[in-house]
């Protein structure tokens, strides 16, 4: 037991429990999962494995490494569009690879493939290893996902491209609503019918209830290093696809630039110097800040100009930071009333949340 606890569909249990519930989930509709997938996408899976493919674009000749890749529908299709090239599936649960070996002999792709289980928060391979890695419908299974991006970042050579596609949260409440109809009443039954496993696909259609929002899981991908980071809603947001990239891969030099967009956007938002009074910052810090970020003022602010430069900056930084700010709106006693009311702003900007939840994190 850690102490720290994660969710489970819509349970909440101890982080160490979740890497074997999940391994029971999937063990347990192996044989059947293939099956599964088409009844219940009745068979869409394809068209949006295929739009991953699209955008992925695979190079002859590229290795590739498929994370929670279970039967090997990522790693056949990259195989077959890269012409040539070489595919490793990893996935926590035996199982499942048992059957993609199958169908790899099968389809006479065997030789191109190699099948290890093993854990995406804790990969076997050395840095700098391969060319693409995607992760389908798995991330969100995973007790942690910033660390299982953090070791794509690892894992993936310079140049290296990450493709996530993950079920996602539907923008348009009617659609979602008949959506939660379906899932909740629909696929539980046919998993009962199909696979004779009903509570395992009561998991699956929680989990993805759970998994986050495109922004914030977005912000994620950007947190674990990845460049020029963007997503694709496909199928009017039943399920999204994330890119991102690693031009050199180095950590040092991402914070970094993380630290210098952050510092021009308060320099150009008007907002460096509400803080620094804020903060009655020394003459000398002021004046070094100023200086670094002179250069930046002339990149000017094209935004909402009725905002004050705090909610200015915080919402060109994005939504992590947006959420930063909600936080600080429900406290004044750390920031003051002046600035607590001018984020107050921010509450519309990102779905609400409650102020216990705000609390928490802040406390955390
Ligand atoms: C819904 S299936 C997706 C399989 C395949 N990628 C696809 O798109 O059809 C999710 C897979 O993630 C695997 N998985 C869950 N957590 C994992 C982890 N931490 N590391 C590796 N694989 C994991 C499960 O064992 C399961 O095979």
């Amino acid at each position: 037991m850690t102490g720290k606890t994660t969710h489970f569909g819509f349970e909440e249990i101890d982080e160490t429990e979740k890497a074997g519930r999940v391994r029971g989930v999937f063990g347990s509709v192996a044989s059947r999962y293939d099956v599964m997938n088409d009844a219940m996408s009745l068979g869409i899976h394809r068209l949006w494995k295929d739009a991953m493919m699209d955008w992925l674009a695979p190079r002859p000749g590229s290795k590739l490494l498929d994370v929670a890749g279970g039967t090997g529908d990522i790693a056949f299709r990259f195989l077959k569009r890269a012409g040539h090239g070489h595919a490793t599936v990893v996935d926590l649960t035996e199982d499942m690879l048992v059957e993609g070996r199958k169908r790899a002999e099968a389809e006479q792709m065997a030789q191109n493939l190699d099948w290890l289980v093993g854990d995406a928060m804790s990969l076997p391979f050395e840095n700098n290893s391969f060319d693409v890695y995607t992760i389908s419908f798995g991330i969100r299974n995973v007790t942690r996902p910033e660390k299982a991006l953090s070791e794509a970042f690892r894992v993936l050579k310079p140049g290296g491209r990450l493709m996530v596609l993950e079920f996602s949260q539907i923008p348009n409440d009617l659609l979602q609503k008949a959506y939660d109809l379906y899932s909740f009443n629909v696929i539980p039954r046919l998993g009962q019918a199909i696979v004779g496993d009903r509570d395992s696909y009561q998991y699956l259609v929680e989990s993805i209830r759970q998994f986050p929002d495109q922004e914030t899981f977005l912000d994620m991908v950007r947190a674990a290093g990845f460049e020029q980071a963007k997503y694709r809603i496909i199928s009017m947001g039943f399920a999204c696809l994330y890119s991102g990239l690693i031009f050199l891969n180095m950590r040092v030099p991402h914070y970094i630039l993380r630290l210098i967009r952050t510092g021009a956007t308060l320099e150009r938002t008007g907002a460096m110097r509400q803080i620094m009074d804020a903060m009655e910052a020394p003459r000398l810090v002021r004046g070094t800040l100023r200086v670094l970020a002179w250069p930046f003022q002339w990149l000017g602010y094209k935004g909402d100009t009725s905002m004050t430069p705090t909610v200015r900056a915080l919402t060109a930084l994005g939504p992590a930071y947006i959420k930063f700010g909600q936080i600080f709106s429900t406290r004044p006693d750390i920031v003051g009333t002046e600035l607590a009311t001018e984020m107050r702003i921010l509450q519309d900007k990102l779905p609400p949340f409650s102020l216990d939840e705000a609390k928490q994190s802040l406390s955390q």
